[in-house]
C-alpha cells in the first residue's frame, strides 16, 4: 500500500486542540483498514513561530512542504499577538495561493443528534456543498494605500476575476452537481450592485451550463441567499460562489445545522500538483482557548475528507459514519458544550477514536 505523506500544521488556539484528536481518529481508521498514514508535525505558520522569527513562515516553507501528499491544518490566529490580516495573510492564504489549492469545498449537512436552530428541520432536511473560489476575486493583493496619514488617505483593493479562474471553479461545482440526485446548482451573485466582476461571473455561469444541461441552475443576489440558507435550506445542492461570498456562506451554513464546530473543508488543488489541504472552517477560537471545550469534529471531518480525496472509500465512510454515531449516540456527558452537552474535546475526540476501533459501520 501507498504512505500517504501528510504535513501537519496545527497552528494556534484550539487548533492545537483539536489536531491531536483529528490525527488519533486518522489513526485509527489507518489501523483498522490496514492504510499507511505518515505525519510529520511543523511548528509554522503560527503566532508562536512569528514570536520567534518575526514572520509566519520560513523561506524554505514551500520546499518543505511541496513533497507531502496533503496538508492537515489546524487554524491560525491569536489577533492579540499578531495581526490577523498578518497572521493569516502570511500563512493559510499562501498555502492555498501558492499551491493552487482553487476549490474550497464545504458541506453543510444536518447531523444526527444535532439540534437544528432552524424549525422542524431533521437530518436529510439539509445537506449540500459549497464550493467556494478559492485563489482569486475579493481576496486579492491588487491594491494599495496613498497619501496614508492624511486626511487625503485612499485604501483601494481590487477584486480579480480571471477566466481561468472563474471557469474551473464552475465548471468543479457543475460537475459535483451532475454526481448528485438532485443536480442542481445555485450561484450565488451580486450583480446588481458590482455591476462589473459579478455580471462576468454571472455570464460565465450561463454560458457553461450549456455544456451541462442536465444540472439545473439558479442564482441568487448573496443578500437574499443568506436569508434563503435560514428560510428554506432544503433548497440546496450545491451552492458556488466567490471566495468572499463562499466564505460568508461556509460560517452561516453551518450555523444553520447547528455549530460551526463541526464544519470541515477541503482546499483542493484538483490537479494533483500540489499538495491540498484540509482543515476545520472555524478559526483559532481565543476566546475558549486553553479551555479543553473545543468541538474536535470539524478537525475529525476534515480528516474524513482527506481520506476520501485519496479514495480511501471504506475508511472514509467508517470516519464519517462514526461521527455519526457519536453526535447521535454519544450522551449529554460526550457532547461538546457548543452542541448542547456537558463533554469537552477529550470525551469526544476519545468516543469517535474508539467508535472507530471497534470497526463500526
Ligand atoms: P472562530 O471560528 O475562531 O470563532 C468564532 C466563534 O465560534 C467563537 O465564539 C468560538 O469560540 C466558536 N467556535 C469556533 N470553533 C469552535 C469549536 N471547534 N468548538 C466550539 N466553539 C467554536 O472565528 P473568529 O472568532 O472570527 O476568529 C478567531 C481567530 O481565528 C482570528 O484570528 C481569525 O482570523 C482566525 N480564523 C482562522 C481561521 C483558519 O485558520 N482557518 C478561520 C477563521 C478564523
Ligand atoms: C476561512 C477563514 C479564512 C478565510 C480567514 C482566516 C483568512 O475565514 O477559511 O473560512 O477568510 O478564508
Ligand atoms: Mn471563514
Amino acid at each position: 500500500t501507498k504512505t500517504l505523506k501528510i504535513a501537519v500544521i496545527a497552528g494556534d488556539g484550539i487548533g492545537l486542540e483539536v489536531m491531536p484528536w483529528g490525527i488519533r481518529c486518522l489513526q485509527a481508521a489507518a489501523k483498522i483498514y490496514n492504510l499507511s498514514l505518515e505525519f510529520s508535525e511543523f511548528d509554522f505558520a503560527s503566532c508562536e513561530y512569528y514570536k520567534k522569527h518575526g514572520k509566519m513562515l520560513p523561506d524554505d516553507w514551500k520546499e518543505q512542504l511541496s513533497g507531502f501528499d496533503a496538508l492537515y491544518f489546524g487554524a491560525v490566529g491569536l489577533p492579540d499577538v499578531v495581526p490577523d490580516h498578518v497572521s493569516l495573510w502570511g500563512s493559510l492564504l499562501q498555502f492555498r495561493r501558492e499551491f493552487d489549492q482553487y476549490i474550497n469545498l464545504r458541506p453543510c449537512r444536518l447531523m444526527p443528534g444535532v439540534r437544528c436552530p432552524l424549525a422542524n428541520r431533521k437530518p436529510g432536511d439539509i445537506d449540500f456543498w459549497i464550493v467556494r473560489e478559492n485563489t482569486e476575486g475579493e481576496y486579492s493583493s491588487v491594491g494599495g494605500k496613498m497619501f496614508p496619514g492624511t486626511d487625503r488617505e485612499i485604501v483601494i483593493q481590487e477584486t480579480v476575476m480571471t477566466r481561468t479562474g472563474v471557469d474551473r471553479v464552475l465548471k468543479y461545482a457543475f460537475e459535483l452537481a451532475q454526481s448528485r440526485p438532485k443536480k442542481h446548482l445555485t450561484s450565488a451573485t451580486k450583480s446588481n450592485g458590482i455591476a462589473i466582476t459579478m455580471p462576468y461571473w454571472d455570464e460565465r455561469v450561463a454560458e457553461m451550463s450549456q455544456s451541462y444541461k442536465d444540472v439545473s441552475v439558479d442564482k441568487f443576489h448573496i443578500d437574499i441567499l443568506t436569508a434563503h440558507f435560514v428560510q428554506r435550506p432544503n433548497h440546496f445542492d450545491v451552492v458556488v460562489g466567490s471566495n468572499l461570498f463562499g466564505d460568508i456562506l461556509s460560517d452561516l451554513g453551518p450555523a444553520c445545522t447547528g455549530t460551526i464546530g463541526i464544519a470541515p473543508s477541503g482546499n483542493i488543488n484538483p490537479t494533483g500538483k500540489f499538495p491540498s489541504l484540509f482543515e476545520p472552517v472555524h478559526g483559532s477560537a481565543p476566546d475558549i482557548m486553553g479551555k479543553g471545550i473545543a468541538n474536535p469534529v470539524g478537525m475529525i471531518w476534515a480528516g474524513q475528507m482527506m481520506l476520501e480525496h485519496f479514495g480511501y472509500k471504506e475508511a472514509s465512510a467508517a470516519m464519517l459514519k462514526s461521527i455519526e454515531n457519536v453526535l447521535s449516540k454519544g450522551g449529554d456527558a460526550v457532547i461538546t458544550g457548543d452542541m448542547g452537552g456537558r463533554g469537552n474535546t477529550k470525551t469526544f475526540g476519545e468516543a469517535v477514536e474508539q467508535d472507530i476501533l471497534a470497526g463500526s459501520k
